[in-house]
């Protein structure tokens, strides 16, 4: 990775892309020294890929294959030589609902990170914040990870905390979650894009 040229970032979602939104403003506006180079999604229809073409980003729909909850070895070649050819430093995901595999994780070792509605290592998995209310918890809020082979259980960039209210809903608690998370998340890969920082066993510093 070179010292002055922005940092490309390759984007996977599968869903609405309000995490992607955020980073991409926060890039455009020069907050963060980063260049979002590609969007992938493995949902013909998601709202990530029109936030990405309304903003001139590359975007495309790849099918993942025949499984649920991850790709395909076929797939997951497609998916890795697309970001390879679009010169992606920095995978992001951003609501992405597939759990990446060796393959994916040796391609782009230690340049994998995504963003989980919990304070890992609290209700890793799915529906973190539903989670969350049904355990009672009265804080919880949002993690940057690095990405590894277990689930939401990679080193930790950065965390932000969110009050549980009374009168929650898993909807509203998991609304306040987003807004934690459109803060966040740009702010990490602020400090990846530094390229700063460094990893001493579990504990990311810098
Ligand atoms: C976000 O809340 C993100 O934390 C969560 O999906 C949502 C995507 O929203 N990710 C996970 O649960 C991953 N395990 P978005 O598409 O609006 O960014």
């Amino acid at each position: 990775m070179s010292e002055t040229t922005p940092l490309r970032l390759g984007i996977l979602g599968s869903g609405r892309g309000s995490n992607f939104v955020a980073v991409a403003d926060a890039c455009a506006a020069g907050a963060v020294k980063a260049q979002p180079c590609l969007v992938l999604s493995d949902v013909e229809n998601a709202g990530i890929l029109g936030h990405a073409r309304t903003r001139q980003i590359p975007a495309r729909h790849i099918p993942p294959g025949k499984f649920r909850t991850r790709l395909d070895d076929e797939a997951e070649q497609v998916w890795i030589h697309e970001l390879q050819q679009a010169g992606v430093e920095l995978v992001v995901l951003a609501g992405f609902m597939r759990v990446l595999k060796g393959n994916f994780l040796n391609a782009f070792a230690g340049r994998i990170v995504n963003i989980h509605p919990s304070l890992l290592p609290s209700f890793p998995g799915l529906e973190a914040w539903k989670q969350a209310l049904d355990y009672g918890v009265k804080v919880t809020g949002c993690t940057v990870h690095f990405v590894d082979s277990g689930i939401d259980s990679g080193p930790i960039i950065g965390q932000q905390s969110v009050p549980v209210l009374d009168g929650d809903t898993a909807e509203s608690l998991h609304e306040r979650i987003q807004l934690a998370e459109h803060e966040l998340y740009p702010l990490c890969v602020a400090r990846l894009a530094s390229r700063s920082m460094r990893i001493q066993g579990r504990r990311v510093i810098g």
